[in-house]
């Protein structure tokens, strides 16, 4: 294949996962999210109805109702990048001087990052039962903004304790609901956010360390082969200095899926880096991404820029009325808030 097919191959690709990735992480409320809402409207009037019907179901089935796939896919990337790892660089890197410890610590966090992630699929986020409902409504105070006392969810019958919401995908109420994460397969409340919070930063850990060894034996590669000084003939005949994108096209013919993989990772890092900063900094603040989006929407609503007096102060989480500390703040996260030890006042 020649360089220019295999870099539309590999733009695409990485074009596709962005969108896709943006669209359905469950917060649409994301720019590209929106870009995307509104292409597709646009795009509607030229897409035969059956076409449309089809992936309206796919979506609802995928994305709507509880389902493995994405657990499933997830398997099959992390599978495609470990295999691509051991075969092709993982020897490579032994061979110059990399030690074992270093060569192997990819397999450590694979697995610390394996176990994190079954329990964060598996364990409850503190599902709100008939049972255990009159205790949780009084582990959190309502705080008449986001939370009012008394409101009921529809579908479970109840009074619903403050920071919990009805998710719609499980069909249930959840404790300290954070979102549905159609990665794990899960809702995200009290019980769990640790896990996802660990599982987030694990899998960065990870992407990243793939990336520095990857990036590690490129650079070898290039050093060894003295391709920095060569010169390239041109197509007029004449010699050329080799440049960086002279370089860049090399390794990407001679290792094409190396490459493949180096960029689908840089570009795994940064997304989840973004995300996992977001969801420290709530966890540091005391809230939920639901409390925040909900807090957006507030404050939207209200504050008309130039209309002269703020009935409300904006809310700000960093000295908000919840925030006790980060250290506080923090324990909260790992170790929940449950009826039987309720928060000492
Ligand atoms: C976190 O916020 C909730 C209200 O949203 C509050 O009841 C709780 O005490 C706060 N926890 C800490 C540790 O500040
Ligand atoms: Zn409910
Ligand atoms: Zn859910």
């Amino acid at each position: 294949m020649d360089f220019l097919t295999l870099f539309s191959v590999y733009v695409a690709v990485v074009l596709t996962c962005i969108v896709l990735v943006c669209k359905y992480s469950g917060q649409q409320q994301t720019p590209l999210g929106r870009l995307f809402n509104t292409v597709t409207q646009v795009a509607s009037p030229w897409i035969p109805q059956c076409i449309q019907n089809i992936s309206n179901r796919t979506v609802h089935r995928l994305f709507h109702q509880r389902n493995n796939f994405f657990i499933y896919l997830h398997l099959i990337l992390e599978a495609a990048v470990y295999a691509e790892y051991s075969y092709e660089v993982f020897q490579f890197c032994l061979e110059m001087e990399t030690t074992m410890v270093n060569v192997c610590v990819p397999y450590v966090l694979l697995a610390i990052k394996s176990c994190i992630f079954y329990l964060c699929c598996r364990r409850d986020p503190g599902t709100l039962t008939k049972k255990n409902h009159a205790a949780q409504l009084k582990v959190y105070q309502y705080d008449e903004q986001l939370f009012q006392e008394g409101s009921m969810c529809p579908t479970c019958q109840f009074v619903k304790p403050a920071r919990s919401k009805h998710c719609r995908v499980c069909n249930r109420c959840v404790q300290r609901f954070d979102h549905h994460c159609i990665w794990v397969n899960n809702c995200i409340g009290a019980q769990n956010t640790r896990y996802f919070l660990l599982y987030l930063l694990s899998v960065c850990a990870m992407a990243g360390d793939i990336v520095v060894l990857t990036g590690d034996m490129l650079f070898h590669v290039v050093v060894r082969s003295g391709l920095m000084h060569a010169r390239y003939i041109d197509e007029q005949g004449q010699e050329q200095p080799s440049g960086l994108l002279f370089i860049i096209q090399h390794l990407f013919l001679t290792f094409p899926r190396i490459v493949f993989m180096l960029g689908f990772l840089v570009f795994v890092f940064f997304l989840l880096a973004g995300y996992s900063l977001f969801h420290c900094y709530l966890a540091v603040v005391n809230q939920t991404s639901n409390e925040w989006f909900k807090r957006k929407g507030h404050s939207c609503q209200h504050c008309h820029p130039g209309s002269g007096h703020h009935s409300h102060t904006s809310y700000n989480p960093m000295r908000g009325f919840y925030n006790k500390g980060i250290l506080k703040n923090l324990k909260e996260v790992f170790w929940p808030l449950s009826p039987t030890r309720k928060k000492d006042n």
